[in-house]
């Protein structure tokens, strides 16, 4: 009884760690290097089934459930404090929950790291840094 108690617990813990969006095993630097065209395409594209990039972000103006990306680049490596524009874009795609843009809420998937491929993650980047 003691041993399938362990053991429950064990497994519950092994759950719970695999299942909660900690910190990332990989950093911007780990990234290949980004191809801004192949970045454009996904950004349109539906992501597991779900809603794309688009959906929610406009190009240019535009109202959407996510803020527009207009001057993105520009922007971006101002947002927080001793992040580049590259490293606070991919905080932003893979822990949308750690800054939240002012005004837009908390909705953005936060399952990009699982269903983007590191050279899909580079791409998008590269994209929205063109912008
Ligand atoms: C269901 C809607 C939704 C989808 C789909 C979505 N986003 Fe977002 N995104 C948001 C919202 C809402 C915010 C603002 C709140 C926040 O900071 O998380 C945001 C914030 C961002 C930011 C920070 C923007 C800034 O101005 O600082 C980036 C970058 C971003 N998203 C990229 C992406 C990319 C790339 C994709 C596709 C892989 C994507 N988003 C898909 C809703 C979405």
């Amino acid at each position: 009884m003691k041993q399938l108690c362990v053991l429950l617990i064990l497994c519950v813990t092994a759950l719970f760690t695999a299942c909660s969006p900690g910190e990332l095993d990989f950093s911007y630097r780990d990234l290949p290097p980004g191809d801004p065209t192949r970045g454009a395409d996904l950004f349109t594209q539906s992501i597991d089934g779900k809603a794309s990039c688009l959906q929610c972000h406009a190009v240019g103006t535009g109202q959407s459930a996510g803020p527009p990306f207009q001057a993105y680049a520009a922007t971006a490596s101002q947002c927080v404090k001793q992040q580049s524009a590259e490293e606070y874009t991919f905080y932003s795609i893979l822990r949308p929950s750690k800054h939240i843009v002012q005004g837009y809420s908390n909705i953005m998937p936060s399952n990009y790291a699982k269903k983007l491929s590191r050279q899909e993650i580079a791409d998008l980047i590269a994209y929205l840094l063109t912008l």
